[in-house]
């Protein structure tokens, strides 16, 4: 089988090495991919929203399968236009994955069916924004409507910044079209937890859970990033909270999708806060997370393809869906300066055995593979313990070695907090 990733980061890293465990599989392309997964996958020169490229590469390659990873192009209907042509695809529809690609529409999904989120209100124009905030209770969090690179979303911690907040998403127009309607919304408390999920729009099988790592710095200072590192399972979780999430939050959403004729097929992300008065959606998203993907897939006991093949045809009720009974831990090493500005080219040296390092930014330049984004990459290792588990992710990071490397020391130390309770 001939399979086709859509995506260039470390997600799509760990997908495709997930994926290459099915003896069925004959070869991988990428597109775009990035240099440090070429020995996993033939990179195809197209980027991930390039759709008309991409379509014509999978019929001329005649692409048995493809899994389309990003927002963006899940958002721009990819999956729809492959479709088009006969190629079967893992994720959503354009009109199921608006649950990410608008706040304001998946704000009053969750209004409409009971699920529990913040309060919140929507503004289409900046003089009521404003006038809202003149009374609104502070912190309070400003997010823009669309899709902002993960960037889309400003905590206020005093009214100034509120009103600051507004003006450069609607005045300024920071985030461009994305923020010309925003959504302000209840700043909510408690420890956040990630549960990926696959779902067929019959039944959803949440993944092990996970826990993000957003801030650029130890002690969760410092800006926000794509995040700095993950761990799974995420010990705040405990089986009483899952059920509470099933029956509350996963099978409404899915319910509500089916009922508004946006049937979700793919990996439905719940970005949840487990506040005093019970689990609340902080966001959806419509893809594996990043760097979550990267802890979640290899702690997966069963084959990935598979369980892929099953949500997009309906039958996963009949597929196994196994976890290992360990724990994981994700570094991120990134560039020093990142998420603002950074040096890239530096070489990367990687220990002999690659196995989970996952390469988020790296390109192939005269033979030698040099450091090309933000994120560089993700060392994933696991445990019997957490604490083992993060052990040898720190052990692992001995072992990859590129200049002006910079990258968290405290990842798990919060979630290990929740272990000694
Ligand atoms: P996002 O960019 O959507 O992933 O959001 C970034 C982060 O903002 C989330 O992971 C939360 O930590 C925080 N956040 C978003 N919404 C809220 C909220 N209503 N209350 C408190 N924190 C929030
Ligand atoms: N790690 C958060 C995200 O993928 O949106």
């Amino acid at each position: 089988m001939k399979i086709l990733v859509v995506g260039g980061g470390g997600r799509e890293h760990a997908i495709i090495s997930k994926i290459k465990e099915n003896k069925d599989v004959t070869e991988i392309f990428a597109c775009p991919g990035n240099g440090g997964m070429a020995n996993d996958a033939t990179l195809v020169d197209i980027g991930a929203k390039d759709i008309e490229k991409i379509v014509d590469f999978a019929k001329t390659e005649k692409i048995d399968f493809a899994v389309v990873a990003p927002d963006d192009p899940l958002v721009l209907g990819c999956v729809d236009a492959l479709e088009a042509i006969g190629v079967p695809c893992f994720g959503p529809n354009k009109a199921a994955a608006i649950i990410e690609g608008s706040k304001i529409f998946s704000k009053n999904l969750m209004k409409k069916y009971g699920i529990p989120t913040a309060q919140y209100e929507v503004f289409e124009d900046e003089e009521s924004a404003l006038k809202y905030l003149e009374t609104a209770p502070i912190p309070t969090v400003i997010k823009a409507d669309g899709l902002a690179l993960g960037k889309g979303v400003i905590i206020a911690e005093t009214r100034e910044q509120a009103i600051d907040a507004v003006k450069s998403m609607m005045e300024e127009k920071i985030f461009g079209e994305s923020g010309s309607k925003i959504v302000v919304e209840e700043f909510l408390e408690g420890p956040e937890v990630s549960v990926l999920s696959f779902t067929d729009g019959n039944i959803v099988v949440p993944m092990i859970s996970s826990q993000d790592h957003k801030r650029a710095l130890d002690g969760d200072k410092g800006l926000n990033t794509g995040g700095m590192g993950t761990v799974a399972p995420n010990p705040y979780y405990t089986d009483d909270i899952a059920k509470e999430c099933m029956d509350k939050i996963f099978i409404p959403t899915m319910n509500a999708m089916n009922s508004e004729g946006r049937t979700f097929k793919g990996c439905l992300y719940f970005g949840l806060m487990l506040t005093k008065n019970g689990p609340k959606v902080i966001e959806y998203n419509c893809r594996f997370g990043d760097p979550e993907t990267q802890v979640v897939l290899p702690l997966l006991d069963s084959d990935l393809l598979t369980i892929m093949k099953a949500c997009r045809n309906g039958n996963l009720s009949e597929v196994e869906v196994k976890w290992k009974n360990e724990n994981a831990c994700c570094v991120v090493m990134a560039s020093k300066g990142y998420p603002q500005s950074y040096e890239k080219g530096y070489e990367i040296s990687l220990p002999e055995d690659r196995k989970n390092i996952f390469i988020a930014g790296a390109v192939i330049k005269d033979g030698k593979l040099l450091t090309n984004g933000g994120r560089v990459l993700g060392v994933t290792r696991t445990g019997e313990t957490l604490e083992e588990a993060i052990s040898n992710a720190y052990e692992a990071v001995k072992t990859v070695n590129f200049d002006n490397a910079f990258y968290r020391k405290d990842i798990g130390q919060r979630a290990l907090l929740a272990i000694e309770k």
